[in-house]
């Protein structure tokens, strides 16, 4: 594995995508770093992380994006974080719907990906992921955990890393099969939740998602479709 590890940069996403824009990458490069100065969340948020503390990492997917659409290799991603946090750490987690994964109800991990098209289709696509580890407080985010708190153990980062790429590796093979499991650890599947919204709150039965990557709700016994714009969560 072509694993680059970096003092400090601006965002792995944005090292990852403008080295490969210069000279041709390896499928599956990896940029970590111990800091990033101005680490990138969704929708246009920062990402802070404590320097040092935990992986915030992009890897570089170029291979078998045929099959995918930008959703299900979303799903891929998701899965495979809580696969692997389940296998290798005992780790329970959920996926909030559509870029978080919880760990008792607390943000564990955020994933930023950025798809790369070339005559509309996934030429490339730089997965980011921001997973708290040996973090021990969360000054002004109350709802962040790290792997330290749940488990009160200290741990190297770059097995860690190690450990996730191999599985990531792995499931790259059959990333379909591995997408069918989202629901399964979809946070609050088939529960009754309320959400936020430009027009009020807005209260269903969350049935997973369709093929957009919109969350699909059960309301008034009536399936509608949202995308991200439309919901905040309340939890
Ligand atoms: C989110 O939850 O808002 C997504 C956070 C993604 C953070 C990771 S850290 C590594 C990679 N580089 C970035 O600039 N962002 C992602």
């Amino acid at each position: 594995m072509n694993i680059v590890k970096l003092h400090a940069t601006t965002s792995t996403n944005d090292e990852l995508k403008s080295r490969f824009r210069e000279s041709e990458l390896p499928h599956l490069t990896t940029i970590y770093t111990m800091e990033q100065t101005r680490g990138k969340g969704q929708q246009g948020a920062t990402w802070v992380s404590e320097k040092g503390k935990n992986l915030t990492f992009s890897v570089l997917i170029k291979e078998n994006l045929q099959k995918l659409s930008p959703f299900k290799l979303n799903q891929v991603i998701s899965v495979t974080i809580v696969e692997w946090l389940k296998d290798e750490l005992q780790i329970q987690s959920k996926i909030k719907w559509p870029n978080d994964i919880l760990s008792v109800r607390h943000k564990l991990c955020g994933i930023l990906i950025e798809n790369v098209f070339a005559k509309d289709k996934m030429a490339y696509s730089i997965i980011g992921i921001g997973l708290n580890v040996n973090q021990e407080e969360f000054v002004d985010l109350p709802k962040a955990i790290s792997l330290k708190q749940i488990t009160n153990r200290e741990f190297d980062l770059e097995e860690l890393l190690i450990s996730f790429l191999e599985h990531l590796k792995k499931n790259l093979r059959n990333p379909l099969q591995i997408a069918q499991n989202y629901n399964k650890y979809l946070f609050n599947y088939q529960q009754f939740t309320s959400f936020n919204s430009s027009s009020g709150t807005i209260e269903g039965i969350v049935k997973g998602t369709d093929l957009d990557g919109k969350l699909i709700l059960e309301v008034q016994g009536e399936q509608k479709a949202f995308d991200l714009k439309e919901l905040q969560w309340v939890y």
